[in-house]
């Protein structure tokens, strides 16, 4: 056994878990990932970041002859593991290390490249840098990926540690957050992923599946090297563990983002890369604005600033949300305001751009112009589009488009380029 690191290595860590990011995958999920994993036989399972081992417990219960080793940094990983279920496991080794050195292979006994499966729910914490970190990234060829290394996150290092001793076909199931699977920043990371290896199904979890936190978190079961990925197979975990029926996407569709809920919400001709009648936002609008009063300043503001709390709520029945007369600039105001800020004018429609609940946010300028904040943006749409722009935004499916386009997970935000790209 070999020690790890110390709580200095952390740059950041998660703000939901401790400093480790340590908290536990339930058997019900843990039992999900290694059911659907194809494989037949493996000699060798390995997890990295094993804690309490309930993935590799579930791993053990399926492939009873394998070898199975386990590493975690965390001293008292052990304990928890023994004191689990996963003692009758004979051929089982646990390793106390950092999973984030280069060097792990040699620590571990393992040679690069042997592992047939591995298993792992990677800390969602970001370490500090270390050169250790490049090489990592570069022996699983996702080093040119990232637009800066410090993007690079403990879920990325882990998978690219697992990519680097899995053998070639060996198989790797594990579970990522939101950013590595949604976000702009690591378009070419799952670009890289999709065409070294065969990305077989990417599963979206319950919100809420980890204690005390309501990241988004994904299922991801991939073939090392295991030929180009052309379709990938993604479906959604209800709370009661049952999956939906699969979406197929294509690579450069599964390239923008893996999400169920996005893809679901697109037509099927345009997620097996072809043609769709449907639009996006984009060519609906001829501008959009975004406010630039902060919060902040709205008190002082000359004039009335229209801000989140300014939405009104949906209404049963579906009348259209107006932003109040009161909100409304004369000609001269509007004149003087527009020297400073930017303004929504009539026929613009206005969406919150942050906030959890912001799909709900939706209101129409009538009267104006109008002074928006930043947290607001307006949509000045074509104007035979306006009425069905509207009509989606204001429907469950235009809402679910919202919300599933959104980012982060205490605060959550819309950025335009997924505003954009929403199917309507
Ligand atoms: C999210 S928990 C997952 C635990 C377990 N695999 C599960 O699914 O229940 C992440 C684990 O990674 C461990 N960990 C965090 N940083 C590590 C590092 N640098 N090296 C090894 N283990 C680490 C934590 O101690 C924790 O047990």
């Amino acid at each position: 056994m070999s020690s790890g690191a110390s709580n200095q290595n952390l740059a950041r860590a998660s703000q939901t878990s401790d400093h480790w990011g340590r908290y536990y995958t339930s058997s019900v999920i843990s039992q999900s990932l290694i059911d659907n994993i194809e494989a037949n036989k493996p000699r060798l399972v390995l997890e990295l970041g094993s804690g309490s081992g309930s993935l590799c417990t579930a791993a053990a219960a399926r492939w009873h002859d394998a070898q199975l080793v386990t590493v975690d940094v965390d001293r008292q990983a052990p304990n928890r593991l023994n004191a689990a279920h996963i003692g009758r496991q004979v051929r089982h080794t646990h390793f106390v290390h950092d999973v984030l050195d280069e060097a792990l292979s040699d620590k571990i006994g393992l040679q690069l490249d042997s592992v047939d499966v591995a298993v792992c729910n990677p800390p969602y914490i970001r370490p500090r840098w270390r050169a250790d970190f490049g090489k990592i990234l570069e022996g699983a060829g996702l080093s040119g990926a990232l637009t800066s290394l410090h993007d690079a996150g403990a879920d990325l290092l882990f998978l690219a540690q697992n990519l680097r001793l899995l053998r070639r076909n060996g198989k790797l199931g594990l579970i990522l957050p939101d950013g590595l699977v949604t976000a702009e920043k690591f378009c070419r990371v799952r670009r890289a992923l999709l065409r070294q290896h065969l990305v077989e199904q990417v599963v979206q979890l319950p919100r809420n599946v980890f204690k005390g936190t309501e990241a988004q978190t994904y299922l991801v079961v991939l073939s090392k090297m295991g030929g180009e990925t052309n379709q990938v197979t993604l479906r959604r975990m209800s709370l009661d563990g049952r999956l939906s029926e699969p979406v197929q996407v294509a690579q450069d569709a599964a390239e923008k983002r893996l999400d169920y809920t996005f893809h679901a919400q697109v037509c099927p001709a345009k997620r097996s890369g072809g043609g769709c009648r449907k639009m996006v936002v984009r060519e609906a609008l001829t501008d959009i604005v975004r406010g630039t009063v902060c919060s902040s300043d709205i008190a002082a503001f000359r004039v009335p600033v229209f801000h989140l709390g300014d939405f009104a709520a949906p209404s049963p029945e579906n009348l259209v949300r107006i932003v109040p007369n009161y909100f409304a600039l004369n000609e001269s105001e509007a004149q003087r305001a527009a020297t400073q800020v930017r303004l929504a004018l009539p026929g613009d429609i206005l969406l919150a751009r942050v906030g959890r609940g912001l799909q709900d946010r939706l209101a129409l300028v009538v009267y104006g112009p109008c002074v928006i904040s930043d947290c607001v943006f307006a949509l000045r749409p074509i104007d035979e589009h306006r009425e069905k722009l509207y009509e989606f935004f204001d429907s469950d499916l235009g809402r679910s488009a919202l919300a599933s386009s959104a980012h982060g997970v205490a605060a959550r935000f819309l950025s335009k380029t997924n505003l954009f790209d929403i199917q309507f």
